[in-house]
């Protein structure tokens, strides 16, 4: 658990976002299965799971190691990283998202700025690497980083 420093100001998107909620502006009837911003967050965290696969694959057989496709993935991960927060900003858009998101704004931004953080330095791990060996500290990060958010932040589902 992150702990809140409480003497911090709510400077993100989620202060914002709960004082909306406060003053009763945000919608209040939306549908998880078809909500734009869960879908449009739900799609990138699917992409990110297809990527973390290819190179996971590589990882478990490292003799398929191949740098072109490694780094394929490395900088989509790396491009990508920044997409899905925006889309955390109406707590009425649930989805599968704990209510830790909007309880504890500024645990979930640091775990997006991690996330952020080690995909720009898989990316750069991937451009020189040989083999496996050489991206494998900075992937394992990566996949610790997922975890890591899902832990306090993503309902568990089956
Ligand atoms: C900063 C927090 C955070 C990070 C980092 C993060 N996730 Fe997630 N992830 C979430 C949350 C929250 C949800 C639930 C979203 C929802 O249902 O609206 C989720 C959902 C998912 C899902 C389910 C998507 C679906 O269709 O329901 C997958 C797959 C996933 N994440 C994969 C990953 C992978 C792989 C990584 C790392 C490469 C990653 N996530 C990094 C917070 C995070």
């Amino acid at each position: 658990m992150t702990p809140i420093r409480s003497n911090q100001s709510l400077k993100s998107i989620f202060g914002i976002t709960l004082m909306a909620a406060a003053l009763g502006l945000t919608a209040c009837s939306t549908s998880p299965d078809t909500d734009p911003d869960v879908q449009a967050r739900q799609d990138s965290m699917k992409n990110w799971g297809d990527a973390m696969g290819v190179m996971g694959d590589m990882a478990k057989a490292p003799d398929t190691f191949d740098a072109d496709v490694f780094k394929e993935q490395a900088a989509f991960l790396a491009e990508d990283a920044s997409t899905p927060w925006s889309h955390f900003e109406n707590q009425e858009s649930m989805g599968n998202a704990t209510e830790a998101v909007w309880t504890n704004p500024e645990g979930f931004t640091a775990e997006a700025e991690k996330f952020q953080q080690v995909t720009t330095d898989l990316n750069a791990a991937a451009q020189t690497a040989a083999s496996m060996d050489d991206v494998k500290p900075a992937f394992g990060e990566v996949g610790a980083t997922c975890k890591s958010c899902h832990t306090d932040f993503k309902a568990e589902t089956n």
